[in-house]
């Protein structure tokens, strides 16, 4: 029997695998399609002698990278990081990107941000034409600042709650151990709100990912597409 040709997602993690050079320590993201990329990874290094270490945005990354034989350091250890490669949830063709579906954005956006280049692994679904189309913007607040910043966010005619677990009996709390606010935003555009979140005190991070992206795979049924700086 043949095999199946690789899925989307698939062949996007097959060509970010690709342009790993040996000796680099590689970042890895969370998620569906991160997992397929440290897969490949795995199989390139193996199949090829590749000397190269990564550090994981997230324990569960961190498990599935050491149980496929990569070497893991600690993100304590990093002295620079040549690339981080992650999905993420929504993405524009100007390459703004919205990430945090998962509970690992603190990791995740502080690799992309400290990484020489930053990689996205994406099936034509995540493509939309303005951040937040599809997704509330997740943001990751202190504890004890939720009511607070949702407060704020409320003048500024923003919508939305506190994200609860998956059984909907207790509040689901970040990998970093703060609280997430889902929030829409109707009057604002993807640049004002990026600006008013970095800087808003109480507020740990939040899932807008603006100008840091180096460049982004789309996999789709015709093959790979690639958006680049
Ligand atoms: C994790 O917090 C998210 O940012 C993920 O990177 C995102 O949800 C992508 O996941 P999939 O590759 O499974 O779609």
């Amino acid at each position: 029997t043949e095999a199946s040709p690789p899925s989307p997602k698939q062949q996007v993690a097959i060509k970010a695998a690709e342009i790993v050079d040996n000796g680099m320590i590689v970042g890895l993201g969370t998620g569906s399609t991160a997992n397929l990329f440290i897969d490949e990874l795995a199989r390139r290094q193996h199949e090829q002698q590749l000397e190269i270490q990564v550090v994981a945005s997230s324990v569960i990354s961190r498990v599935k990278a050491q149980q496929a034989g990569l070497q893991v350091i600690s993100i304590e250890h990093l002295s620079h990081l040549d690339m981080y490669v992650d999905g993420a949830d929504e993405v524009t063709t100007d390459m703004q990107l919205l990430k945090g579906r998962g509970q690992d954005l603190v990791c995740e956006k502080l690799l992309a941000s400290h990484a020489t280049a930053f990689y996205v692994l994406v099936d034509d679904s995540k493509m939309v034409s303005r951040i937040g189309e599809k997704n509330a913007i997740p943001i990751e607040v202190m504890p004890s600042a939720a009511q607070l910043v949702l407060n704020r966010l409320a003048k500024l005619q923003a919508k939305g709650s506190l994200r609860l677990n998956a059984a909907g009996d207790n509040v689901a709390y970040s990998a970093a151990g703060n609280l997430i606010l889902d929030m829409q935003f109707t009057d604002l555009e993807t640049a004002q709100i990026n600006a008013l979140l970095t800087v808003m005190p109480g507020v740990v991070e939040h899932g807008i990912f603006a100008d840091i992206v180096k460049a982004v795979f789309i996999g789709s049924s015709d093959g790979v597409k690639l958006l680049q700086r």
